[in-house]
Protein backbone atom coordinates (compact mmCIF):
# COMPACT_ATOMS: atom_id res chain seq x y z
CA UNK A 1 0.00 0.00 0.00
CA UNK A 2 1.36 3.31 -0.78
CA UNK A 3 1.42 6.31 1.32
CA UNK A 4 2.76 7.54 4.92
CA UNK A 5 1.40 5.71 7.66
CA UNK A 6 -1.38 7.67 9.30
CA UNK A 7 -3.08 6.07 12.04
CA UNK A 8 -6.30 7.49 13.78
CA UNK A 9 -7.08 6.50 16.87
CA UNK A 10 -10.54 6.69 18.53
CA UNK A 11 -11.91 6.53 21.82
CA UNK A 12 -15.04 6.92 23.38
CA UNK A 13 -17.95 5.58 25.08
CA UNK A 14 -21.18 3.45 23.95
CA UNK A 15 -23.19 6.22 22.10
CA UNK A 16 -20.98 8.59 21.01
CA UNK A 17 -21.49 8.06 17.75
CA UNK A 18 -18.03 6.55 17.64
CA UNK A 19 -18.74 3.88 15.22
CA UNK A 20 -21.03 5.89 11.98
CA UNK A 21 -18.42 8.54 12.67
CA UNK A 22 -14.99 6.40 12.08
CA UNK A 23 -16.12 5.08 9.50
CA UNK A 24 -17.08 7.93 7.43
CA UNK A 25 -13.35 9.64 8.39
CA UNK A 26 -11.94 6.16 6.90
CA UNK A 27 -13.76 6.96 4.15
CA UNK A 28 -12.93 10.36 3.61
CA UNK A 29 -9.14 9.81 4.03
CA UNK A 30 -9.33 6.34 1.88
CA UNK A 31 -8.11 4.52 4.93
CA UNK A 32 -8.79 1.14 6.56
CA UNK A 33 -10.96 0.68 9.62
CA UNK A 34 -11.34 -1.43 12.11
CA UNK A 35 -14.09 -1.69 14.56
CA UNK A 36 -12.15 -3.55 17.62
CA UNK A 37 -15.20 -3.56 20.09
CA UNK A 38 -16.64 -6.20 17.30
CA UNK A 39 -13.38 -8.04 18.27
CA UNK A 40 -14.85 -8.25 21.56
CA UNK A 41 -18.40 -9.17 20.81
CA UNK A 42 -17.46 -12.09 18.21
CA UNK A 43 -15.86 -13.66 21.44
CA UNK A 44 -18.85 -13.03 24.01
CA UNK A 45 -20.57 -14.65 20.94
CA UNK A 46 -18.37 -17.45 20.18
CA UNK A 47 -18.15 -18.01 24.65
CA UNK A 48 -22.46 -18.02 24.61
CA UNK A 49 -22.36 -20.36 21.53
CA UNK A 50 -20.08 -23.06 23.04
CA UNK A 51 -22.05 -22.67 26.41
CA UNK A 52 -19.14 -21.73 28.12
CA UNK A 53 -19.16 -20.06 31.60
CA UNK A 54 -18.33 -16.36 31.33
CA UNK A 55 -17.23 -16.39 35.02
CA UNK A 56 -14.31 -18.89 34.07
CA UNK A 57 -11.84 -16.00 33.17
CA UNK A 58 -9.15 -19.00 32.15
CA UNK A 59 -11.96 -20.71 29.63
CA UNK A 60 -13.19 -17.15 28.13
CA UNK A 61 -9.36 -16.31 27.35
CA UNK A 62 -8.53 -19.76 26.02
CA UNK A 63 -11.63 -18.77 23.53
CA UNK A 64 -10.48 -15.53 22.33
CA UNK A 65 -6.58 -17.28 21.76
CA UNK A 66 -8.13 -20.12 19.56
CA UNK A 67 -10.91 -17.68 17.87
CA UNK A 68 -11.83 -17.97 14.15
CA UNK A 69 -11.79 -14.88 12.95
CA UNK A 70 -12.02 -13.29 9.64
CA UNK A 71 -12.86 -9.36 10.36
CA UNK A 72 -13.43 -6.89 7.30
CA UNK A 73 -11.64 -3.92 7.56
CA UNK A 74 -13.25 -1.95 5.29
CA UNK A 75 -15.37 0.96 6.07
CA UNK A 76 -18.18 0.18 3.23
CA UNK A 77 -18.26 -3.92 4.05
CA UNK A 78 -18.82 -4.92 7.52
CA UNK A 79 -18.76 -8.34 8.15
CA UNK A 80 -17.46 -10.67 11.12
CA UNK A 81 -17.37 -14.36 11.05
CA UNK A 82 -16.73 -16.15 13.40
CA UNK A 83 -15.69 -20.47 12.69
CA UNK A 84 -17.33 -19.95 9.48
CA UNK A 85 -20.57 -18.07 10.66
CA UNK A 86 -21.17 -14.96 9.59
CA UNK A 87 -21.99 -13.11 12.69
CA UNK A 88 -22.40 -9.51 12.01
CA UNK A 89 -26.00 -9.05 12.57
CA UNK A 90 -26.04 -11.29 16.12
CA UNK A 91 -23.22 -9.57 17.52
CA UNK A 92 -25.19 -6.49 17.85
CA UNK A 93 -27.89 -8.41 19.81
CA UNK A 94 -28.96 -6.98 23.21
CA UNK A 95 -27.47 -10.35 24.52
CA UNK A 96 -24.10 -9.99 23.53
CA UNK A 97 -24.04 -6.21 24.85
CA UNK A 98 -24.94 -7.94 28.28
CA UNK A 99 -22.18 -10.17 28.12
CA UNK A 100 -19.35 -8.50 26.16
CA UNK A 101 -18.13 -6.79 29.65
CA UNK A 102 -17.25 -10.25 31.17
CA UNK A 103 -14.98 -10.97 27.81
CA UNK A 104 -13.58 -7.01 28.07
CA UNK A 105 -12.77 -6.97 31.59
CA UNK A 106 -10.68 -10.20 31.00
CA UNK A 107 -6.91 -9.32 30.59
CA UNK A 108 -6.29 -12.29 28.47
CA UNK A 109 -8.29 -11.88 26.41
CA UNK A 110 -7.53 -8.07 26.27
CA UNK A 111 -3.56 -9.11 25.74
CA UNK A 112 -4.83 -11.30 22.73
CA UNK A 113 -7.13 -8.65 20.87
CA UNK A 114 -4.75 -6.13 21.46
CA UNK A 115 -2.13 -8.60 19.62
CA UNK A 116 -4.36 -9.19 16.65
CA UNK A 117 -5.46 -5.41 16.70
CA UNK A 118 -1.85 -4.78 16.09
CA UNK A 119 -1.19 -7.45 13.77
CA UNK A 120 -3.98 -5.79 11.36
CA UNK A 121 -2.25 -2.45 11.67
CA UNK A 122 1.10 -3.15 10.04
CA UNK A 123 -0.75 -5.76 7.79
CA UNK A 124 -2.39 -2.33 6.42
CA UNK A 125 0.80 -0.28 6.72
CA UNK A 126 -0.71 1.53 9.15
CA UNK A 127 -2.82 3.39 7.22
CA UNK A 128 -6.13 2.71 9.23
CA UNK A 129 -8.85 4.19 12.13
CA UNK A 130 -9.19 2.16 14.34
CA UNK A 131 -11.87 2.82 17.05
CA UNK A 132 -12.34 1.11 20.42
CA UNK A 133 -11.70 2.01 24.02
CA UNK A 134 -8.15 1.80 24.61
CA UNK A 135 -6.38 2.70 21.27
CA UNK A 136 -5.40 5.85 22.21
CA UNK A 137 -3.96 4.59 25.58
CA UNK A 138 -2.80 1.50 24.75
CA UNK A 139 -2.96 -0.20 20.94
CA UNK A 140 -1.93 2.20 19.06
CA UNK A 141 -0.68 4.89 21.58
CA UNK A 142 2.17 6.02 18.71
CA UNK A 143 -0.81 6.90 16.18
CA UNK A 144 -0.37 9.82 14.11
CA UNK A 145 -3.77 11.22 15.60
CA UNK A 146 -5.13 10.21 18.92
CA UNK A 147 -8.60 11.62 19.72
CA UNK A 148 -11.37 10.92 22.12
CA UNK A 149 -15.31 11.46 21.18
CA UNK A 150 -17.50 11.95 24.10
CA UNK A 151 -20.88 12.67 24.30
CA UNK A 152 -23.31 13.82 27.62
CA UNK A 153 -24.68 10.63 28.66
CA UNK A 154 -28.08 12.03 27.39
CA UNK A 155 -27.21 12.61 24.05
CA UNK A 156 -25.28 8.71 24.35
CA UNK A 157 -28.84 7.07 25.47
CA UNK A 158 -31.19 8.82 22.96
CA UNK A 159 -28.48 7.65 20.19
CA UNK A 160 -28.15 3.92 21.19
CA UNK A 161 -32.12 4.00 21.58
CA UNK A 162 -32.86 5.24 17.85
CA UNK A 163 -30.04 3.04 16.60
CA UNK A 164 -31.95 -0.11 18.36
CA UNK A 165 -35.05 1.08 16.99
CA UNK A 166 -36.82 2.58 19.51
CA UNK A 167 -37.67 -0.96 21.15
CA UNK A 168 -35.57 -0.23 24.46
CA UNK A 169 -37.05 1.17 27.80
CA UNK A 170 -35.62 3.83 29.80
CA UNK A 171 -33.93 1.82 32.15
CA UNK A 172 -32.54 -0.81 29.55
CA UNK A 173 -30.84 2.18 27.34
CA UNK A 174 -29.33 3.18 30.89
CA UNK A 175 -27.91 -0.80 31.25
CA UNK A 176 -26.69 -0.83 28.21
CA UNK A 177 -24.85 2.61 27.85
CA UNK A 178 -24.10 3.99 31.18
CA UNK A 179 -23.99 1.23 33.36
CA UNK A 180 -21.93 -1.09 30.64
CA UNK A 181 -19.49 1.84 30.38
CA UNK A 182 -19.04 1.98 34.28
CA UNK A 183 -18.25 -1.56 34.10
CA UNK A 184 -15.73 -1.11 30.93
CA UNK A 185 -13.72 2.01 32.13
CA UNK A 186 -12.20 -0.56 35.52
CA UNK A 187 -10.02 -2.22 32.45
CA UNK A 188 -9.51 0.74 30.30
CA UNK A 189 -9.97 4.53 30.60
CA UNK A 190 -11.85 6.49 28.47
CA UNK A 191 -14.08 9.05 29.85
CA UNK A 192 -11.18 11.46 30.15
CA UNK A 193 -8.47 12.19 27.59
CA UNK A 194 -5.14 10.99 27.60
CA UNK A 195 -2.04 13.48 27.14
CA UNK A 196 -1.75 14.03 24.13
CA UNK A 197 -5.35 13.39 22.94
CA UNK A 198 -7.51 15.54 21.68
CA UNK A 199 -11.22 15.69 22.31
CA UNK A 200 -14.24 16.23 19.97
CA UNK A 201 -17.82 16.99 22.09
CA UNK A 202 -20.24 15.70 20.01
CA UNK A 203 -23.34 16.80 22.08
CA UNK A 204 -24.68 19.77 20.40
CA UNK A 205 -22.85 18.59 16.63
CA UNK A 206 -25.00 16.52 14.07
CA UNK A 207 -23.32 13.96 12.03
CA UNK A 208 -21.48 15.85 9.44
CA UNK A 209 -20.58 18.71 12.58
CA UNK A 210 -18.91 15.70 13.61
CA UNK A 211 -17.11 14.62 11.09
CA UNK A 212 -15.96 18.16 9.99
CA UNK A 213 -14.53 18.15 13.70
CA UNK A 214 -12.73 15.03 13.30
CA UNK A 215 -11.18 15.62 10.00
CA UNK A 216 -10.61 19.40 11.52
CA UNK A 217 -7.97 17.01 13.99
CA UNK A 218 -6.57 15.40 11.12
CA UNK A 219 -5.79 18.30 9.37
CA UNK A 220 -4.36 20.50 12.24
CA UNK A 221 -2.07 17.23 13.76
CA UNK A 222 -0.76 15.85 10.08
CA UNK A 223 -1.27 18.40 7.47
CA UNK A 224 -2.01 17.19 4.04
CA UNK A 225 -0.86 13.74 4.29
O1 LIG B 1 -17.98 -0.38 21.16
P1 LIG B 1 -18.75 -1.66 21.46
O2 LIG B 1 -20.02 -1.42 22.23
O3 LIG B 1 -18.98 -2.50 20.26
O4 LIG B 1 -17.76 -2.49 22.42
C1 LIG B 1 -18.09 -3.78 22.85
C2 LIG B 1 -17.46 -4.06 24.20
O5 LIG B 1 -16.05 -4.22 24.11
C3 LIG B 1 -17.71 -2.99 25.25
O6 LIG B 1 -18.04 -3.65 26.46
C4 LIG B 1 -16.39 -2.28 25.39
C5 LIG B 1 -15.39 -3.32 24.99
N1 LIG B 1 -14.22 -2.78 24.27
C6 LIG B 1 -13.03 -2.71 24.94
O7 LIG B 1 -12.98 -3.02 26.14
N2 LIG B 1 -11.92 -2.27 24.30
C7 LIG B 1 -11.98 -1.91 23.00
N3 LIG B 1 -10.89 -1.49 22.37
C8 LIG B 1 -13.22 -1.97 22.31
C9 LIG B 1 -14.33 -2.41 22.99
Amino acid sequence: RVGRPLVVAIDGPSGSGKSSISKEVARRLRLAYLDTGAMYRAVAWDCLERGLDLADGALVEAAARALDLELSTSADAERVVVRGHDVTAAIREPRISSAVSAVATNLGVRDELIRRQRALLAAHGRRMVVEGRDITTVVARDAEVRLLLTASEEARMRRRGAQLGGTQTAEQLHEQVVARDAKDSTVASFTQAADGVFTVDSSDLDFDQTVDAVLGVVHAAVGGR
